[in-house]
């Protein structure tokens, strides 16, 4: 049976896409398909230039990725949305993308399927968790079974929170993020993918 993983995030400085990677590499793992998408920018092309890095980043990645469509909620077996963190809460690109989606809600195309939910801040306790739930609220309403991070895995021990992976890094400097915390969101993806997997054997 396929199990289709569909991550829609957004990014500015390549955090949350490093993220992001990870947790298709661990869907991938547990033998999902994946659909990497980027959300588009909203934000001026002034504010866009404001930071070093911003545009450039921008372009590359609007390059690798496509923007996410409505046609790939009906795709998804489960969707994991990534985001910085914009004042403890989700940026308004995913939201964006997300508030477009209200056909689909009113369709019933997220009941019964896997959600789950990571993000990169600045700081270490920069709003993380916060962000996180931020998106256990919208999941809510789209009916999306929620996939917390919980303390499954060894490496909940080490990283991330037991919502999500997170990556406290500073996405405008280009710091790489930790390995550990990649390593959360790839035990993030394969566990997702596993639950999409008996999630959809039940949806029939
Ligand atoms: C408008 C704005 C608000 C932000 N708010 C927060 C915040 O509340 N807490 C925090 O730690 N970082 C905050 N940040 C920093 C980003 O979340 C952080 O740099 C993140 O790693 C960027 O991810 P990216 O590399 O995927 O773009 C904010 C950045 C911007 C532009």
């Amino acid at each position: 049976m396929a199990i289709n993983v569909l991550i829609p995030f957004y990014s500015r400085g390549g955090s949350t896409e490093a993220l992001a990677n990870a947790a298709a590499e661990g869907a991938r793992a547990a033998g999902a398909e994946v659909r990497l998408r980027r959300a588009r920018d909203i934000v001026s092309a002034e504010v866009m230039a404001s930071v070093p890095g911003w545009a450039e980043g921008a372009a590359r990645m609007n390059a690798a990725y496509a923007a996410p469509t409505v046609e790939d909620i009906d795709w998804a077996d489960a969707i994991m949305f990534g985001t910085p963190t914009r004042y403890g809460n989700v940026s308004a690109e995913l939201k964006a993308y997300i508030d477009s989606l209200g056909g689909a809600w009113f369709q019933g195309k997220f009941n019964g399927k896997a959600g789950s939910a990571f993000c990169a801040t600045m700081g270490t306790h920069g709003g993380a968790e916060s962000t996180v739930i931020s998106l256990f609220n919208v999941m809510s309403h789209l009916g999306l079974i929620i996939v917390p991070t919980g303390y499954a895995d060894p490496i909940m021990f080490k990283a991330g929170t037991p919502y999500g992976a997170h990556a406290a890094v500073d996405g405008q400097y280009v710091k790489a993020v930790p390995a550990d915390d990649l390593e959360v969101a790839r035990y993030q993806g394969r566990r997702v993918a596993q639950v999409a997997g008996a999630l959809k054997t039940l949806r029939g």
